[in-house]
């Protein structure tokens, strides 16, 4: 989070990822002045970790924290990657209700996979 590229937004978000290996890889939000382009923290780690470590990447689970103390759950686009490597993943964040911990599949219903 203290690593966020926030300037537009000024809303800093970071994200942990525990692997199956039990490694914990962190990323930031990136934003961009062509506001579209930005990347949220989840999917900073998540691209980080399998430039890392490669292909093989399976998440057990991902935490998310931001710099105001404001619930923020994954967005729909972070949502459907986080589920592509980890469909067992399980999802910390901070939701209206306090701190929740989710399945990635209660937080996104029959996602995309292709055949
Ligand atoms: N953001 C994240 O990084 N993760 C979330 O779960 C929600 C939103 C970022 C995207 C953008 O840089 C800023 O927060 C405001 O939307």
């Amino acid at each position: 989070m203290q690593h966020a590229y926030a300037p537009y937004s000024h809303f800093k978000v970071g994200a942990a990822l525990l692997t199956a290996k039990d490694e914990i890889i962190s990323g930031c939000n990136v934003e961009n002045a062509s506001y579209g382009l930005s990347n949220c923290a989840e999917r900073t780690a998540i691209f980080s970790a399998m430039a890392q470590s490669g292909p093989g990447l399976v998440i057990k689970a991902i935490a998310v924290v931001n710099d105001q103390g404001v619930p923020c759950s994954p967005c729909g686009a972070c949502r459907q990657v986080i589920y592509e490597c980890g469909p067992e993943a399980i999802v910390i964040f901070q939701s209206a209700n306090g701190w929740k911990e989710s399945p990635i599949t209660e937080l996104l219903p029959e996602g995309f996979r292709l055949q």
